[in-house]
């Protein structure tokens, strides 16, 4: 039988994930057993599936890829098609034409006179906006009585000006042709050995560029974006960035101009 999952169901259960993140990060600790809405919403799109055991629950396979891709996809979109990709519409073409024929020639050809590649284009973005911000490690040393809670944060490398330049800002595909050891190091939106994500060599850039093909394939020229709020950082610039927040761009609307 072919089940018919509605946009509310996706967009519920996209929602409490999100509540329920943000309620971690505030302290307010819900076991899963008690969080009866996120239950419901993965009920409503997987009913048959069993998660009263950790081992079945569905949100194994959604969170990995859920809490990692909308957000890098959502700033592409934005960056490419509506800021610095504004004066390159040859940007969004050839990620339309890799979502076309997703290949690894595809992802790696190298476009115009300044030549660029998808893999460019999408190293970029995950730099300028890395979803996995900090990484933290909790260290117990044997002298010490209490265990130390660390973080790394990734951000602060991906933008930082002694590694990057003055321009660490701006979103410059272009700076992949020619990266420094040093730029290679502090690249790390899939973690670093020996926990490093299994998605980085290949599925993880290349689900981002087909995404944003596949965006950017949809929505053509008769469409406009306008971002209200203090996320949009307002007239381009070449020092400007959107927000990396992840309640950020939340009042965001694609305009459509087409008269049918
Ligand atoms: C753009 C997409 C993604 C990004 C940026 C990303 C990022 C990361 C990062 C930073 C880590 C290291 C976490 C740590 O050290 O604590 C990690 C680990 C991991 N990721 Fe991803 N990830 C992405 C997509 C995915 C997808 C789609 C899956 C699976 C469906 C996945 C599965 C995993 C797993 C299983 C680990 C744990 C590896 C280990 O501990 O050995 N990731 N990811």
């Amino acid at each position: 039988m072919v089940r018919c999952i509605s946009d509310n169901n996706i967009e519920s259960l996209a929602h409490e994930i999100t509540h329920t993140w943000i309620s971690s990060k505030r302290g307010e600790e819900c076991h899963f057993d008690e969080n009866h809405s996120l239950q419901a919403s993965i009920q409503a799109i997987f009913p048959n599936q069993g998660f009263r055991t950790p081992e079945e629950n569905p949100l194994n396979l959604i969170i990995p890829g859920f809490e990692t891709l909308w957000r890098v996809v959502l700033r592409g979109f934005v960056e490419i098609g509506f800021m610095a990709g504004h004066q390159h519409p040859e940007w969004r073409n050839m990620l339309a034409a890799f979502a076309q024929m997703p290949t690894r020639e595809q992802f790696l050809k190298q476009y115009g006179s300044n030549p660029i590649s998808c893999q460019d284009l999408v190293n970029e973005v995950l730099r300028l906006y890395p979803p996995t911000r900090r990484i933290r490690r909790t260290f117990k040393w044997a002298i010490a009585s209490k265990p130390v809670v660390m973080a790394a944060d990734l951000e602060a490398c991906h933008r930082s000006k002694d590694i990057w330049g003055i321009d660490a800002m701006a979103y410059d595909p272009q700076r992949w042709q020619a990266v420094t050891d040093s730029q290679k190091q502090a690249f790390m939106p899939f973690g670093s050995a020996p926990f490093e994500c299994p998605a980085r060599p290949v599925f993880g850039p290349r689900i981002i560029g087909l995404l944003l093909g596949t965006l950017f394939r949809e929505f053509r020229d008769d469409w406009a974006l306008e971002l209200h709020g203090d996320s949009f950082p307002g007239p381009l610039g070449w020092q400007r960035r959107l927000s990396n927040e992840r309640a950020a761009l939340s009042e965001m609307y694609m305009i459509c101009s087409r008269v049918d």
